[in-house]
């Protein structure tokens, strides 16, 4: 069976509760589709909101991160308890923003991995090497570590409910797209690692998406590689040209 594939905005730090519900409006009847799983990843704040505006549409609403704890003395932090009372659809768990100015480790990635996965949330896990270690040719090496790291214990039903992005951070906010062909390569292995902790079976379910200045432009390309089913959009998704992006499927 083919892969659906899956086009996620993800807004980061942008867009205030009322810029937000501005762009959702003007935009969500070009958004909603059968053809291809949409999703937007606002900020906390306007979750709600969004979700509500959303509401009798096909766009999947989602979070940007989570806490592996139900509830207690973590200031500042957002459990799963309190985005299910959203009904949210995704949640991005360790992006390489969170790895690298929040101190996200392989370790709590996994934690938080288990605690969406006992939520109706689907996970979407994010790996991917930095500059250095592909200058040093060891980004299969790095990106293999950070999967099999993230999905330590995770039963075989669980993991083909989970989207894997695959983010080069050199590729992350630098217009510096991998190739067409270094992103499939990474994917490509990404499904060989996932064969090899479960089975050949489940890693042809498992969608993998790609992530890095995705844009308009290269979208097309991108997602018409056979390992690639979606992507893990950031900046481009702050505006119109989300729209052509979805429209390349
Ligand atoms: P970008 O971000 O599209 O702005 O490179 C991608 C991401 O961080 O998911």
């Amino acid at each position: 069976m083919a892969r659906k594939k899956v086009i996620v905005g993800n807004w980061k730090m942008n867009n205030t509760i009322k810029e937000s519900l501005e762009f959702i409006n003007n935009m969500k009847y070009k958004m909603d589709t059968n053809i291809v799983d949409v999703g937007i990843c606002p900020q906390y704040l306007a979750l709600s909101k969004i979700k509500e505006e959303t509401k009798g549409t096909n766009i999947k609403i989602g979070a940007q991160n989570v806490h592996f704890a139900d509830n207690g003395a973590y200031t500042g932090e957002v459990s799963t308890k309190m985005l299910e009372e959203l009904e949210l659809d995704y949640c991005i768990i360790g992006h390489s923003e969170r790895r690298q100015y929040f101190n996200e480790t392989d370790e709590t990635v996994n934690k938080k991995l288990h605690k969406v996965l006992q939520t109706g949330m689907i996970p979407i896990v994010c790996v991917g090497e930095v500059l250095k270690e592909r200058e040093e040719n060891i980004h299969f090496e790095v990106v293999e570590k950070q999967v099999e790291a993230a999905f330590k214990d995770i039963e075989i039903l669980e993991i083909q409910k989970c989207i894997i992005a695959y983010e080069p951070v050199w590729a992350i906010g630098t217009g510096k797209t991998a190739t067409s062909v270094q992103a499939e390569e990474m994917c490509k292995y990404i499904r060989e690692i996932i064969a090899n902790l479960y089975s050949k079976e489940v890693a042809e379910k498992v969608r993998i998406q790609y992530g890095g200045s995705v844009n308009s432009g290269n979208a097309k390309e991108i997602l018409n590689m056979p390992n690639i089913d979606g992507a893990l959009v950031g900046g481009a998704s702050l505006k119109v040209e989300f729209i052509e992006i979805i429209k390349a499927v």
